[in-house]
């Protein structure tokens, strides 16, 4: 006996994308969706849409349905494939049609309020709020199944090298991730509340812990945060760790892994190893500790032309141990107008610069530059001599506190690039594809960093650049916090952090002394991660793993210029779902089972405390 269905007469026998040559006098039944319709000397022609691509379809005279057939109707065509009198080369089926005997309208579609098509130019906001729509278009449907490819080739390469996925608890404890959590109240224990992860680092370690050796999972993170072009509030990450390793393991295992990725997902080769930088000299040559190496003009030490210069501003800051660093923008004499030099000015300034110096080689009197009159003669020689400059460049000076000139000028030089078209984009995710691929590891971050102003209001103090976890490059940690060496590194690629780890504290006692440092008492490591400490207390294993974040690898590939366009039902920029419209209100008796009671919005100030 079998308890079979039998296949439905509209089902379809092939896709949109699949009929050519060779079906040429067969029937078949495609289902799809109506992509248009032309009406040429009285013979109806619709183009069925699916996944897989579009087919034309002549439609029988007597038939009438192309009056009744609307755009985006879901429809079943039943026809003889044939030969097209008029082929047309640039469409995968564009050698046939279907002769179409019926048409059955599965669904009907309301006219939809934008164009289902490729490089769409209308709203966001629209497009969200009709995502449906929106991920019918073929661009999102091939970022879609880019992004399926590309996840599944990274498993399979994880796989393939004994990692072991393992899922981790959603409803869970705050982790220290440098952001604000997203909190779900309980039921069962009033005014305890569960926080959803920022990551699985706890757990990851805690496996490790365990003997579990090598772990990965594809690990959905969400945290509180500003939003921007490559952040989302729910996020992806590819996230591992792996015991009794040393830093050249976890990026043998992360090289070993993106190069059979992209040549499973993509069928690119990447050249091995990535090239690696300290942190140190990311900053010190691109003011940025995730550099964009498609392009040239870093940064250059100018204290040697200061010191000739005769320019009392600069050289008093060097004398008071600050810096003076300086870009030069190839063709910027030209391309650089005055007017935009106060944009650029602006640039600096919001990365904390005083001002913006800057000149013009071979440009006599205003035009040539704020700085024009400290070089002159050999001053200017000095100049063009140490940043490489000439007639035509434009050469731009900051002089600050150490990190202020690193981060002003960094900005300014990819805010140049970016406006004189300096940077390579990428050139598609396939097969071929000469990307510019530039990953790049940074090494060596600081241990640290002294937060002057924090969030709570409190004190100042140090916090951890990486997250808590993190070893110290010196197990003993001696010294001034802020000259700690951690072991966190960090992968780029075309100028975006992709991701991060580092080798761990598996010693209980580091651990505590590391909170002892940020400033958590006793009472506090035991009330947030005694669960931790305790398992380092039973024999730890070294350890250390790292992170990428797919939504981003996967937007660069595509070489998108934001995540939202690869996540099926992204938020807005202020954290909303248009499409469901979440967050919402819920129902009192909702809020009772909770214990949640809240008399009106918060005042603006709270709000954004
Ligand atoms: P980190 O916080 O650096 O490290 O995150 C790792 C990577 O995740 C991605 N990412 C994001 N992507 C989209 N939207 C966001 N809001 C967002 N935030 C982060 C980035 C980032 O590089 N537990 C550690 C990793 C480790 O130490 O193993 C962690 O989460 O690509």
């Amino acid at each position: 006996m079998s308890g079979a269905y039998e296949r439905a007469g509209w089902q379809r026998t092939h896709t949109c994308g699949e009929l050519r040559e060779e079906h040429a006098g067969s029937k078949a039944v495609l289902n799809g969706w109506v992509a248009s319709r032309r009406n040429l000397g009285g013979i109806y022609f619709i183009d069925v849409r699916d996944r897989y691509g579009v087919t034309q379809v002549v439609l029988p005279e007597d038939l009438d349905a192309s009056a009744k057939l609307a755009r985006e109707d879901c429809i079943s065509v039943t026809g003889e494939v044939a030969l097209r009198e008029a082929p047309n080369e640039r469409m995968p089926t564009g050698m046939i049609e279907l002769r179409a005997a019926s048409v059955e309208k599965l669904s009907a579609s309301k006219t939809p309020p934008f164009e289902i098509e490729e490089n769409l130019d209308t709203s966001v906001e629209l497009r969200l709020k009709h995502r449906y729509l929106d991920l019918r278009r073929p661009d999102m449907q091939r970022a879609l199944m880019h992004r399926s490819r590309f996840i599944g080739a990274m498993r399979a390469a994880f796989l393939a090298r004994d990692f072991a996925e393992v899922e981790t608890p959603i409803l869970t404890k705050a982790t220290p991730e440098g952001a604000r959590d997203y909190l779900v109240p309980s039921r069962v224990h009033p005014g305890d509340f569960y926080a959803l992860p920022q990551s699985p680092q706890i757990f990851k370690q805690i496996l490790m812990v365990s003997g579990m050796d090598r772990y990965f999972q594809v690990a959905r993170c969400f945290r509180d945060e500003d939003l921007r072009a490559d952040r989302q509030p729910e996020f992806t990450q590819l996230d591992m760790e792996m015991s009794f390793v040393e830093e050249e393991d976890v990026f043998a295992a992360w090289e070993g892994v993106l190069a059979d990725t992209f040549k499973g997902a993509m069928g690119v080769d990447l050249p091995l190893p990535f090239p690696r930088v300290t942190w140190r000299e990311a900053m010190e040559r691109f003011g940025s500790d995730k550099p964009d190496t498609r392009f040239g003009m870093e940064l250059i030490d100018v204290a040697d032309w200061v010191s000739v210069s005769g320019f009392g501003v600069f050289e008093k800051m060097i004398a008071d141990g600050k810096r003076v660093m300086a870009i030069a923008v190839p063709g910027g004499g030209e391309a650089v107008s005055r007017g935009n030099m106060k944009k650029l000015e602006e640039v600096a300034k919001t990365y904390g610069a005083k001002g913006l110096a800057w000149w013009k080689p071979g440009v006599e009197g205003g035009a040539g530059g704020s700085i024009v009159k400290f070089c002159q003669g050999d001053s200017g020689a000095k100049l063009c001599e140490v940043t490489g400059a000439g007639e035509g460049d434009l050469v731009l000076l900051v002089g600050d506190e150490e990190s202020t000139t690193w981060r002003s000028l960094g900005a300014l030089r990819l805010h140049v690039a970016r406006e004189l078209g300096m940077i390579p984009r990428v050139d598609g995710a396939d097969a071929g594809s000469t990307g510019p691929w530039n990953f790049l590891w940074v090494t060596d971050f600081p241990m640290f960093e002294r937060d002057e102003e924090p969030a709570d209001g409190g004190p100042p103090r140090w916090v951890s650049l990486h997250h808590p976890f993190t070893a110290p490059a010196d197990w003993d940690m001696p010294g001034d916090p802020g000259a700690m060496g951690s072991r966190a590194y960090d992968l780029v690629l075309n100028g975006w952090e992709l991701g991060s780890g580092s080798i761990r504290i598996h010693r209980q006692e580091t651990q505590e002394k590391v909170f002892d440092l940020l400033g958590l008492d006793e009472a506090q490591q035991q009330a947030k991660f005694g669960f931790l400490l305790d398992a380092l207390s039973y024999g730890p294993p070294p350890h250390g793993g790292f992170a990428v974040g797919l939504d981003r690898i996967v937007a660069l590939t595509l070489g998108m210029e934001s995540i939202r366009d690869v996540v099926a039902f992204p938020k807005t920029a202020s954290a909303t779902d248009l499409m469901c419209e979440a967050p919402s209100g819920v129902e009192p008796h909702q809020m009772g089972d909770l214990y949640i009671r809240h008399d009106g919005l918060p005042s603006a100030g709270g709000a954004e405390s």
